[in-house]
């Protein structure tokens, strides 16, 4: 490969103005060759942004074959996963996609198989992963039994369904807030806990008055059981105005860590009175996409802390939760 690395998007929306903002746009290893999206002026935004380098594309087969990028972000919403991993995955190009990672299980579970039938390098944008506060959590949590948390994404939600608010409130788009946003948390649960077993489900409804489109749960309590017998308890709400905001309170044997904030600044309580307070990295994209980049030029994982595989897994939970919530009945998850 050449010295410097060279980026196909497929997907050029807000998230990819996010990470090239927040750096990306700057690495010195890195160049950037083509920008696809269905609407070519977001992929003129995205292009003038890096001062004008790379082609604009609005089809991703074309853009692959023309522009032959190193490697590839999709940065597509729910809905719109499949057909572009199946692309990448026939060329064996590595890729960085954004949360979560498809809207249903069957999806995630085929570009999983391709992922490991080729052995493809995928960093999945679970940042929270690479954050001081969490990993620090991460290491305590070794040393004990972990018991149970609860936490999750509270807010008063959208209020003009414009850019991401349209496809965000529609149930068959986004997959609902829990699939979609607690997805973060839903990670977060698994990287410090471990595998979860079973999912249970309750969605609030109709709290509020909504356009017919939107379909999404008004708020929702997911139940979840972690194969070593811990527990945790998960929220997500679109309807309440006060008192919300992300946060995730965790008790091991000898421990209770409080994460606060997108940041997820934390304070931990130890035994003796010890407390340690460690605050959130304001900009994160950029260690996550230093690993990734990092990774696809050495052609091994260097420093990736969530693959395709971790996207899957939390999939499988936010889709059993989808089902509880129909069915009111406990799902168990395959191993
Ligand atoms: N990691 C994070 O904290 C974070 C933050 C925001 C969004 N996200 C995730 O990033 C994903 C994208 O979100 P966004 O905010 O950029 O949404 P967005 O609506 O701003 O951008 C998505 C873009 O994809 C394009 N698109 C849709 N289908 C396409 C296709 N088949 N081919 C090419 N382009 C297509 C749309 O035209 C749109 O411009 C979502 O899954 C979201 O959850 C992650």
């Amino acid at each position: 490969m050449a010295s410097k690395v060279k980026l196909g998007f497929i997907g050029s929306g807000g998230i990819v103005k996010g990470h090239l903002d927040q750096g990306l746009k700057d690495f010195s290893d890195v160049d950037f060759v083509g920008w696809c999206d269905l609407n070519e002026a977001t992929a003129a935004e995205r292009r003038e942004q890096v001062g004008g380098r790379g082609t604009i594309y609005s089809d991703a087969k074309k853009m692959l074959d023309e522009a032959k990028p190193d490697a590839v972000y999709i940065m597509l919403p729910p809905f719109a996963h499949g057909a572009a991993e199946a692309l990448v995955i026939d060329r064996k190009l590595p890729f960085f996609i954004e949360k979560p990672v498809a809207i249903d299980l069957a999806t995630a579970r085929k570009v999983a198989e391709g992922v490991e039938k080729n052995n493809l390098l995928t960093s999945v944008g679970y940042m929270t992963r690479y954050r001081t506060s969490v990993q620090r959590v991460r290491d305590l949590l070794k040393k004990q039994s972990p018991v149970m948390m609860h936490g999750g994404w509270l807010g008063g939600g959208p209020t003009l369904y414009e850019g991401i608010w349209n496809w965000w409130v529609q149930k068959d788009k986004s997959g609902g807030q829990f699939l979609e946003q607690t997805t973060h948390t839903i990670d977060l649960a698994r990287y410090l806990f471990g595998d979860v077993t079973h999912v249970y489900a309750v969605a609030v409804r109709d709290r509020r008055k909504r356009p017919d489109f939107f379909t999404i749960e008004d708020a929702s309590m997911v139940q979840l059981t972690f194969a070593n017998g811990a527990a945790a308890n998960l929220y997500s709400s679109c309807c309440t105005s006060i008192g919300g905001g992300i946060f995730l309170d965790v008790w091991g044997t000898d421990m209770k860590a409080v994460f606060t904030g997108w940041e997820h600044s934390v304070k931990v309580s130890l035994p003796n009175g010890e407390e340690v307070s460690i605050p959130g990295e304001g900009n994160i994209f950029a260690k996550e996409d230093r690993a990734f980049i990092d990774s696809v030029k050495a052609g091994k994982v260097k420093g990736i802390l969530a693959t395709y595989e971790d996207g899957l897994k939390a999939t499988a939970i936010a889709c059993g939760a989808n089902e509880s919530m129909k069915t009111g009945k406990v799902v168990k998850l395959d191993a």
